[in-house]
């Protein structure tokens, strides 16, 4: 397999903020987030959407990618993800569509069936079972209205349709072109992938959607990657690894002692003790990394010494560089790292130098497998 040495790097603002931030408090800050990340040399930048979770309050996040416009010049924005089960699909598909031209082409989509149950509840539905099949409805409604040929259907879930010189032979209008810049072929779509056997990464492979995993080590990155690329081979495409996207919490300072010291006082950690843990245990993402350690511990024991050891990549520049370059050895390379992005308000410059040396200082010289 042939070697290459650099990677790009992405942010993924979810965002991780206490429930005690007002919404105005979270809105600034991740859009001045983007604005580092864009001097930065980051190459996506994607928010997270949710309808009910304090510690991740951003319900819209195509509110941030377009305050982003005047803000940034270089960076790629997503939505990740729309939960295409809570929207309208029609609605969706038009605001995508223009959106990107307001962006002028920085911009992909992000597309999931929606994570939380506390979400489904606000939406009328018992739990997340009858999601999925919701999702693909949509979506395919939504290519159906980016086709921009007449047409009225009613689905088992949404309706949707596009007008036609007959929908008023009376007079004419003239109809938006509101479909993505450059045309539908031009937008990109990723699908996010979570569990072990990953429908969503089969989905995403079949349909030639991106795919981007949160990390849960190693056995299921290899898996995401596995499934993605055998269902993608499978309908007649050709796998590329430069596609994948991957999740991790990261922290950089000058020395592994330093970097280790001072992600104990950051927004990071706050986050861990009091949200993300029981997440991490709810969604199982602790089972693979706990297996990567050889640590003899379950996940309710891990401590901040796990933690920073092998949850998070946290270092020096070369030893982040060593532990990415690892994990390439083991799973296979990827396209893009992406940093989980964490309350860094009240104490923001160790937070952003760390974030400035990923892009500068990490992802041009990480050498891995593709
Ligand atoms: C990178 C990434 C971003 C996600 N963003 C959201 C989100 O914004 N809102 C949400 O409810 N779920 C989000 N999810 C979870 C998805 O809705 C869904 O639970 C998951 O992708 C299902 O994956 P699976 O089929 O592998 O189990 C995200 C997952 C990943 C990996």
């Amino acid at each position: 397999m042939a070697m290459t040495t650099g990677m790009e790097c992405g942010i993924f603002m979810t965002p991780y903020n206490p429930p005690s931030r007002t919404p105005r408090q979270v809105f600034d800050w991740a859009v001045n987030i983007a604005q580092i990340a864009d001097e930065a040399g980051y190459v996506d930048y994607m928010i997270g959407e949710h309808y009910t979770l304090g510690w991740e309050n951003i319900p819209m996040p195509e509110a941030i990618i377009a305050a982003c416009a005047q803000t940034t010049k270089n960076i790629r924005f997503a939505p990740m993800a729309h939960l295409l089960p809570y929207h309208d699909p029609a609605t969706l598909a038009i605001r995508i569509g223009w959106l990107s031209q307001v962006m002028e082409g920085r911009y992909f989509l992000g597309v999931a069936p929606g994570g939380h149950k506390t979400d489904a509840v606000l939406h009328g539905y018992e739990d997340l079972s009858p999601l999925p099949p919701m999702q693909l409805e949509a979506l395919r409604l939504m290519e159906r209205v980016w086709e921009r040929e007449p047409f009225v259907e009613e689905g088992k879930y949404f309706r949707a349709g596009f007008p036609g010189p007959d929908t008023m032979p009376e007079y004419w209008v003239d109809i938006a072109d509101n479909n993505p810049y450059g045309g539908r072929d031009k937008l990109e779509i990723a699908v996010t992938g979570l569990s072990m056997n990953s429908k969503s990464m089969e989905f995403a492979g079949s349909r030639d959607y991106s795919p981007i995993s949160f990390f849960g080590g190693t056995p299921q990155m290899k898996a995401h990657w596995d499934t993605w690329a055998e269902a993608n081979e499978k309908a007649g495409f050709t796998p590329d690894r430069r596609r994948f996207r991957v999740c991790r919490d990261i922290f950089i300072a000058d020395t592994d002692e330093e970097a280790k010291r001072m992600v104990r006082k950051t927004g990071l950690m706050q986050t861990w003790h009091k949200y993300l843990k029981e997440i991490y245990v709810k969604f199982g993402l602790f089972d693979g990394i706990i297996s990567d350690s050889g640590v003899d511990i379950t996940p309710e024991d891990l401590d901040e010494d796990f933690l920073v050891e092998h949850v998070i990549l946290c270092g020096s520049p070369e030893t982040v560089i060593e532990k990415l370059e690892k994990l390439a050895d083991s799973c296979g390379g990827w396209g893009q790292i992406v940093a989980n992005q964490h309350d860094s308000i009240d104490d923001p410059k160790p937070w952003e130098e760390s974030l400035r040396r990923l892009s500068a200082e990490v992802c041009p010289k990480v050498k891995m497998p593709m």
